[in-house]
């Protein structure tokens, strides 16, 4: 099963994306995860990145489509996988398109997480990551339960450098201006499934199970 999740930042797709992961036996694989543990390690990879990450831009489509390919390439990701943050653009989505179709296959399912920009500011302030091994929680919605600590391995909870108020604000304008078209292009694919983001974490999750099967 291959699947794209779609969504404004702060929608909901990693925190939905680890859970269809575990549930279906598929690897997770998170372009924006990808590059914080690139910029961790200080790869030249990750100081590029961070040029752009920092001020709310995308990392361009030279540097992430070949970044993305060799990642599907990988063992791993031989009975499918669960993209998210990948594809953001109209080339990186055709670049995909085409690299799939290559090997007689494409992309099963593109679920739209829809959120408001409002509900979007309200849940970036309040997210805190854990750049050690990518949990995310939110100190309001999905609390770690000890404050400021990742439950997974122990390590020490930050906001993210682009969760600052003003470099969400152009991070939702660049998913306005270049992520949201995918919407369209997918639904054209005939592949686009829409699930409501602001419900509940665990019942859009619920949605996400219904769309997929059990
Ligand atoms: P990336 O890491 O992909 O960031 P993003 O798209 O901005 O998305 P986020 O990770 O911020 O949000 P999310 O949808 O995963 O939400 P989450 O589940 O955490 O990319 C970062 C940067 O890398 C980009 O800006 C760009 O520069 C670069 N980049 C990455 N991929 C690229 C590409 N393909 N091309 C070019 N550049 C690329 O949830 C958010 C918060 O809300 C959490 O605190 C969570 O606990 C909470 N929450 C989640 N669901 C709910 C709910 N239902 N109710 C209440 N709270 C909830
Ligand atoms: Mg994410």
């Amino acid at each position: 099963m291959k699947i794209v999740m779609l969504g404004a930042p702060g929608a909901g797709k990693g925190t939905q994306a680890k859970k269809i992961a575990a549930r279906y036996q598929i690897p997770h694989i998170s372009t924006g995860d990808i590059f914080r543990a690139n910029i961790k390690a200080g790869t030249e990879l990750g100081k590029k990145a961070k040029e752009y990450m920092d001020q709310g831009l995308l990392v361009p489509d030279e540097v992430t489509i070949g970044m993305l390919m060799d990642r599907i390439a990988e063992p791993d990701c031989a009975n499918g996988y669960i993209l998210d943050g990948f594809p953001r653009t109209i080339p990186q989505a055709e670049s995909l398109t085409a690299a799939l179709s290559d090997k007689g296959t494409a992309i099963d399912y593109a679920i739209n997480v829809d959120v408001p920009d409002e509900n979007i500011i309200r849940r970036m302030g309040g997210r805190r990551a854990c750049l050690n091994c990518g949990a995310t929680y939110h100190v309001e919605y999905a609390a770690p339960k000890m404050k400021g600590i990742c439950d997974k391995c122990g390590s020490e909870l930050v906001l993210r450098d682009d969760d600052k108020p003003e470099t969400v604000t152009k991070r939702l304008d660049v998913y306005h201006d270049q992520t949201k078209p995918l919407i369209d292009y997918y639904g054209k694919a005939g592949v686009l499934k829409e699930v409501d983001g602001t419900k509940d974490l665990e019942q859009v999750f619920a949605d996400i199970v219904k769309i997929l099967g059990e």
